[in-house]
């Protein structure tokens, strides 16, 4: 069940891999550990300190490992619902590799899981989120694009009045063509890779203006929107999932578009799925997804907002909590999500979560590390199709349609022409984890 090119793996010098396992990894954690520190110098509780103190020492063994390039070792009973998938992937697949050998996709999600076991055997900080200060605080400086689409939005879509037939479905088109846009824009803003952004960085991540997006459409190098749209545009009451990727701003941009797939007629129910756990940095958890709603609702995060700004979040926050009451919108959260498997072990590790899947009208998998282990992060060529690339998640029997929006932040590049890949190779060293450039790639799947 593996494709037939190699793994990007941390010792591949040539490869984010090695930027990401030799520096990048001990920052975020080095940044964890701090976020810990504060939370323990505003305890009182003897018993709660002593404990959170030992989830701050787990952290620096964590460190000691990670910086020692050590074996990874088994991960330890926690009684959550992953820890049989990881030692089963470890001892079968993995025996004996560090970090730096195992292939990178494992090896990364390996890290954040025992970043997670650091916590998880403790008695009072089991779901502590070391990164839900920065999720936060990175939403609340996004005001200008949240208002840019909260003002536009809240109000129900509507066509034009006296519109024809003929001028509402293109309406239509045009809005999903950038509606789809803004979902995968929203990616742009990843704080794993993004630490100590100004409000000016994330301002130009996050323009959502019309003429902005024209100019960056030339930037998405595999482009099925219009494959999409006629699979979508032929749905009546369907069911669509997202795999979510990032918690604030990106989430909110899911939940825009998500909205209007609602409102469009094309989905009756949408179903989420996020992280039992803090994950990536800024993957969203159970807690992200109410944060967000409840904020919008009741929060006072934007301090120079106008009433009426105020006022259209709140719309639409009113609306979005009523598709979750009636059950239009659900969350869920599978363990296999937070798992070293790629994708292509989906349909074999949880069969359960793939039998759910399969039942979906299309599967929007959200991001970069959705992206790449969907292709198994390898050094497939970049003409590589889609479909050839996301291997049994496209040929498996049942295998839904399959949509990734992925802003490209990470070396495997599948659905794009050799000679662009080519071209940028050679005048762009950097393309593949400057997050300027996009995919957007449909696969049909295997149903009825
Ligand atoms: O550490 C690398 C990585 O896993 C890449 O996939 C990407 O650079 C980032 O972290 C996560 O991006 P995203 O939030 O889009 O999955
Ligand atoms: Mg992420």
């Amino acid at each position: 069940n593996n494709p037939p090119w190699p793994a990007y793996r941390g010792y591949h010098e040539f490869s984010f891999a090695h930027e990401t396992m030799g520096k990048r990894l001990p920052t975020i954690l080095g940044k964890a550990i701090d976020d810990t520190i504060k939370t323990l110098n505003e305890q009182s509780k003897e018993e709660s300190m002593v404990d959170l103190l030992q989830c701050i020492e787990r952290m620096q063994e964590l460190m000691k490992d990670l910086q020692a390039n050590a074996k990874l070792r088994p991960v330890v009973d926690d009684g959550e619902g992953d820890v049989a998938l990881w030692n089963k992937e470890l001892a079968k697949y993995f025996r004996g590799k560090t970090f730096m050998d195992a292939p990178w996709f494992f090896a990364e999600a390996y890290k954040y899981r025992r970043l997670h076991e650091c916590f998880s055997i403790s008695k009072h900080w089991k779901d502590y989120d070391v990164f839900f200060r920065q999720k936060c605080d990175t939403f609340s400086r996004s005001g200008t694009a949240v208002f840019e689409l909260s003002t536009r939005f809240a109000e129900p879509f509507h066509y034009e009045a006296n519109a024809s037939e003929d001028e509402k479905v293109k309406a239509r088109k045009l809005i999903f063509h950038e509606l789809t846009q803004i979902c995968l824009w929203g990616n742009a803003t990843d704080l794993s890779l993004l630490i100590n952004m100004t409000e000016e960085d994330i301002k130009s991540l996050q323009s959502t203006g019309g003429e902005h997006l024209a100019a960056t459409e030339k930037n998405i190098l595999g482009n099925h929107i219009d494959r999409i749209w006629a699979l979508l545009s032929n749905i009546k009451d369907g069911r669509l999932d997202f795999v979510l990727d990032n918690a604030g701003f990106e989430l909110y941009c899911d939940c825009v578009y998500a909205d209007w797939l609602i409102q469009s007629g094309i989905a009756k129910q949408i179903r989420f799925h996020g992280k039992r756990f803090a994950w990536f940095v800024s993957d969203v958890t159970r807690k992200d997804w109410d944060w967000l709603l409840n904020s919008m609702m009741y929060g006072s995060l934007f301090s120079t907002a106008t009433d009426d700004q105020l006022q259209s979040l709140r719309q639409l926050a009113v609306r979005w909590k009523n598709y979750e009451k009636e059950g239009k919108w659900v969350y869920e959260q599978h363990p296999f999500w937070c798992t070293g498997y790629s994708f292509w072990s989906l349909p074999s590790e949880a069969p359960d979560l793939f039998l759910h899947l399969s039942e979906s009208d299309c599967v929007f998998f959200k991001g970069d590390l959705n992206h790449r282990k969907l292709t198994y992060d390898c050094q497939a060529p970049s003409q590589t199709p889609f479909d050839i690339a996301i291997g049994p998640l496209a040929s498996e029997d049942g295998a839904p349609p399959v949509v990734s929006l992925r802003t490209v932040k990470s070396d495997v590049v599948v659905g794009v022409d050799e000679a662009t890949a080519a071209r940028l190779d050679k005048e762009e060293p950097g393309w593949r984890i400057s997050g300027k450039y996009a995919v957007v790639l449909l696969s049909e799947g295997d149903a009825e």
